[in-house]
């Protein structure tokens, strides 16, 4: 059935736009954030459990064992706000931290997917202590929205965890937190998870893992279109392909098409020809060192008030403050 324009939900039509707009590109593109549907997001919560994507771990790791010094700058009532929050385990570990302050905590989850946050939510309904409003939206939009709605009184901690940070471009990294520094105030703070660079052939266990979890997760955007806009890809023709690009220090995923073919996706009103070997980019993951982070959002207005790093995994946590 072809839906018609007032049909149509808005997510999908933009999900047609956007998917039309950068298939038309070179190299051809997807938006990360598309890869996380239900399955995408139940994948991913997989592939957090893989012994070669240790991101997760080392992170909570570090939350576990310093989360009240990482909440020790921000005052009373404490407002917590994760941008992307996945399972909310993490979220749950500062507000384990803030309990002992007697106060009642408010959380704003932000994430596109509704997976996400239901799990979120279902994570920190144990907690007594905290309030939880979930906001399905785009980070930026649920930014805004979460700061709109913030109490006049006490600090906001901005959560911006699992290096999804990597995600962005540079140039749009220091947009993101230019504009996360605009919604502040002073008093607030920003706690930045960003994996770092390691060995190579670590990275790609953690990218392109022997059991394929993360194949799939990838693929899964291709099931995703198929479904959502009526498109004909077909799985078997499309490749997983992680490579790391040394020169902008990034991973990066890709689809790759095992034969030269033309795929139809009716509803973003496009027909998409593919060279053999052409691909389509779906993520990248852009990796840092300790220094640069606080650089980086230092030059967007934050002062670094402390890092944590797990040299094992090779992870960062950084704290932020507003002045
Ligand atoms: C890599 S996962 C990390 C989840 C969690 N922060 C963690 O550390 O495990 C990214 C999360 O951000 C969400 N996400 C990705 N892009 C987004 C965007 N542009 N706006 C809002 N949420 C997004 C995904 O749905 C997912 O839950």
């Amino acid at each position: 059935m072809i839906l018609s324009a007032t049909t149509v939900p808005e997510a999908v039509r933009d999900f047609a736009r956007e998917v039309a707009r950068d298939l038309a590109l070179t190299p051809k593109q997807i938006q990360s954030k598309y890869l996380y549907d239900a399955l995408g997001s139940s994948l991913f919560e997989s592939i957090c459990r893989l012994p070669w994507y240790r991101i997760t771990r080392a992170e909570s790791r570090l939350l576990a064992r310093s989360a009240n010094e990482m909440v020790a700058p921000v005052e009373d009532p404490v407002t917590l706000l994760e941008l992307g929050c996945g399972s909310g385990e993490k979220v749950a570990l500062l507000a384990e931290a803030l309990r002992t302050r007697r106060r009642r905590v408010a959380i704003h989850l932000i994430d596109i997917s509704a997976t996400a946050l239901e799990l979120s939510e279902r994570t920190l309904g144990a907690l007594e202590h905290v309030s939880v409003v979930g906001h399905r939206a785009t980070y930026e939009d649920g930014l805004r929205r979460a700061a709109r709605e913030r109490p006049a009184k006490g600090g906001l901690l901005v959560l911006f965890l699992g290096s999804n940070i990597g995600n962005f471009d540079p140039p749009a990294s220091q947009e993101f937190l230019a504009e996360i520094r605009g919604t502040l105030r002073p008093g607030d703070a920003l706690l930045l998870g960003a994996d770092l660079v390691k060995p190579v052939g670590e990275l790609m266990l953690a990218y392109d893992d022997p059991l394929g979890v993360t194949a799939a997760f990838n693929k899964n955007v291709l099931v995703r279109i198929n479904r959502e806009l009526a498109a004909n890809f077909d799985l078997k023709a499309f490749e997983h392909r992680a490579v790391w690009n040394p020169l902008e220090r990034r991973v990066e995923m890709h689809l790759v098409s095992v034969r030269p073919q033309t795929v139809s996706i009716p509803r973003a009103g496009i027909e998409v020809a593919f060279d053999d070997g052409e691909s389509i980019w779906t993520e990248s993951s852009y990796k840092y060192e300790p220094a640069e982070i606080m650089e980086l959002v230092s030059e967007a207005g934050f002062r670094s008030h402390a890092q944590w790093v797990e040299p094992d995994a090779r992870f960062a946590l950084t704290l932020f403050v507003v002045e």
